[in-house]
C-alpha cells in the first residue's frame, strides 16, 4: 500500500504536517506529532447523504439487553469479566512482562471452542512449550503474523469463537511507517481489531505491555478504544497474582480473580485468605488484618519485626505496605503509647508479596510492631480492622460487615476494630496477651 497515505497529527493542538517534526510550529510543543493513516475524503456532495429515520433506536423498544456471555473455563476470569466473555468485546490484558498474561490466555484459548491465538511475538514452537506445561499434547490453532490487515483478513475469513492477540506491540499496519510498538501503531491496529470484533461479533482479546512511559507506546491509547481492561498484577517474588478489572463496559470494574502461577499454568485460588494464613504461626509479631481488593474482602497477615538499631537513623523498611503510612503508625506508636522505637531498627513485611493500600490495615500494623518490640504475642484469632488516626483515635473503615464475614468465616472470633476500643491504646492492650503491659 502506497506509504504517502499517511499524515503527522500533533496531540496537543491538531495541527497536521505531511512529515515528521519535533516541534510543532503551531503550539510550539515537543514530540507532540504523531503518524496516523490520513482520511481519504470521498467525493460525496451534501445532497447524495441519504438518512434513514429508522436508524434511530428508542431504549424502550429493546425489551432486555441480554448479552450472551461465553465462558472462560476459569471461574476466576468469569468473575472478573463480570459473568463471562461477551460476543463482539475487546479485551485488553495488561501487566508487566513475564507476569502471566501469555499463559492465563493460552489456557483460555485451550478453554474455548475454536479460539485461534495470534502470535507476533513467540514462534508456535515456543508455544507448544508453554500449551505442554498448561496441558500435555493440547491442540491449538497458532497464526505467526505480525501485519494487522493480515490478521483481519484470516480473521474474516476463520471467524474464530475467540481472538487472541499476542502483543498489541508487535503488530503493524503497512499504511504507516512507524515502527511496530510506535503510539500510531498500536493505536491503528487496535482500531481495525476493534472494528472487525464488532462487525464479526467474536471477542478480541488483546495482549498489551505496560512500558514504563505508559502513555507514549504502552496500552494508555488503547484504553479507550477497548471495551474492557484488565491488568494482572503481582510480584515477581511471590507466586500470586491478581486480575483486576479497571474498564467494563458489560460489568463491574471492583471484582478481582486470583490466581497461583504453579508448575501447569494459572491456578485459581478459590479461598484465598486461607492460602495466605496457611503458613502463619504464633509468635510476636504477627497480626491479620482485612483489605479490601474491589469488592472482595481477603485477610492478610502483617508480619514486623522490631530490633536493636546500631544506626544513626534506624532503619524503617516496609514490603507491601507504604513507607510513608509506616512512618506515620511509628510516629503515632511513639507518641500515644510511649513506645521506644527511635532507636530500633523496623521492618513490615505483608506475607505472601501482596500490596496492600487499605488504611484499615493500619491497626495490624501497629499491633505487630507493637508485639515485635514488647516480645508479646497477640491473642490468638484475633482480627484488626481500623485505621489509624495522628491523634492515636481509631477510625472507621468501609466495608466492616463484608470484612468481619470473612474473618468469621475463617474462625477469627476476637475482632478488634474501632467498635470494641476507644482508642490505639484500648486495642492494642486487648490484642496483645499480657495485659500488664506499659502501654
Ligand atoms: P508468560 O505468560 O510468558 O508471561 P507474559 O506473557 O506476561 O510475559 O509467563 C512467564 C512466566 O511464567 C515464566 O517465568 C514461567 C512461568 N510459568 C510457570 O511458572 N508455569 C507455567 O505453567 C508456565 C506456562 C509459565
Ligand atoms: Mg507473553
Amino acid at each position: 500500500m502506497a506509504k504517502s497515505s499517511s499524515i503527522y497529527v500533533c496531540q496537543q493542538c491538531g495541527y497536521q504536517a505531511p512529515s515528521f517534526l519535533g516541534k510543532c510550529p503551531e503550539c510550539n510543543s515537543w514530540n507532540s506529532l504523531v503518524e496516523q493513516v490520513s482520511q481519504i475524503t470521498t467525493s460525496k456532495s451534501q445532497a447524495n447523504i441519504s438518512f434513514n429515520p429508522d436508524v434511530i433506536i428508542n431504549l424502550s423498544d429493546i425489551d432486555k439487553i441480554n448479552y450472551k456471555r461465553l465462558s472462560t473455563g476459569l471461574g476466576e476470569f468469569d468473575r472478573v469479566l463480570g459473568g463471562g466473555i461477551v460476543a463482539g468485546s475487546v479485551v485488553l490484558v495488561t501487566g508487566d512482562p513475564g507476569i502471566g498474561k501469555s499463559t492465563l490466555l493460552s489456557q483460555l484459548a485451550l478453554n474455548v471452542k475454536e479460539s485461534l491465538y495470534v502470535a507476533g511475538e513467540e514462534s508456535a514452537k515456543q508455544i507448544k512449550i508453554r500449551i505442554d506445561r498448561i496441558k500435555l499434547n493440547a491442540n491449538l490453532p497458532i497464526f505467526n503474523e505480525t501485519d494487522v490487515d493480515i490478521i483481519c483478513r484470516a480473521l474474516e475469513k476463520v471467524k474464530p469463537g475467540l481472538a487472541i492477540i499476542d502483543s498489541i506491540q508487535t503488530l503493524e499496519t503497512q499504511d504507516l511507517n512507524a515502527a511496530p510498538g510506535s503510539v500510531s501503531q498500536v493505536r491503528e491496529s487496535a482500531h481495525r481489531l476493534q472494528r472487525l470484533a464488532k462487525k464479526l461479533h467474536i471477542p478480541i482479546f488483546i495482549v498489551g505491555h505496560i512500558t514504563k512511559e505508559g502513555s507514549i507506546a504502552g496500552p494508555k491509547v488503547l484504553e479507550h478504544l477497548v471495551d474492557v481492561v484488565l491488568s494482572l498484577e503481582g510480584d515477581s517474588t511471590s507466586d500470586f497474582r491478581v486480575l483486576r478489572a479497571s474498564k467494563n463496559r458489560f460489568g463491574p470494574t471492583d471484582e478481582v480473580g486470583i490466581f497461583e502461577m504453579a508448575e501447569a499454568g494459572m491456578k485459581e485460588v478459590l479461598n484465598p485468605s486461607q492460602l495466605l494464613l496457611e503458613q502463619r504461626v504464633q509468635a510476636p509479631g504477627s497480626a491479620v488484618v482485612t483489605t479490601l481488593n474491589g469488592a472482595r474482602p481477603l485477610l492478610m497477615e502483617i508480619q514486623a519485626l522490631v530490633t536493636k538499631s546500631f544506626l544513626a537513623i534506624p532503619r524503617r523498611v516496609s514490603t507491601g505496605i507504604d513507607n510513608n503510612r509506616l512512618q506515620l503508625l511509628i510516629a503515632v506508636l511513639t507518641k500515644r503509647l510511649n513506645l521506644n522505637l527511635y532507636n530500633q531498627d523496623i521492618f513490615v513485611n505483608v506475607a505472601g508479596g501482596f500490596k496492600v493500600s487499605d488504611a484499615a490495615t493500619d491497626l495490624g500494623v501497629c499491633v505487630a510492631v507493637a508485639s515485635s518490640l514488647l516480645g508479646v504475642d497477640v491473642v490468638p484469632n484475633s482480627i484488626f480492622i481500623g485505621e489509624v488516626g495522628l491523634l492515636g483515635e481509631l477510625r472507621t473503615v468501609r466495608q466492616f460487615d463484608k470484612r468481619l464475614k470473612e474473618a468469621q468465616n475463617l474462625g477469627f472470633s476476637n475482632i478488634i476494630s474501632y467498635k470494641s476500643a476507644k482508642s490505639l491504646k484500648d486495642a492494642v492492650r486487648a490484642g496483645l496477651v499480657s495485659k500488664k503491659l506499659q502501654v
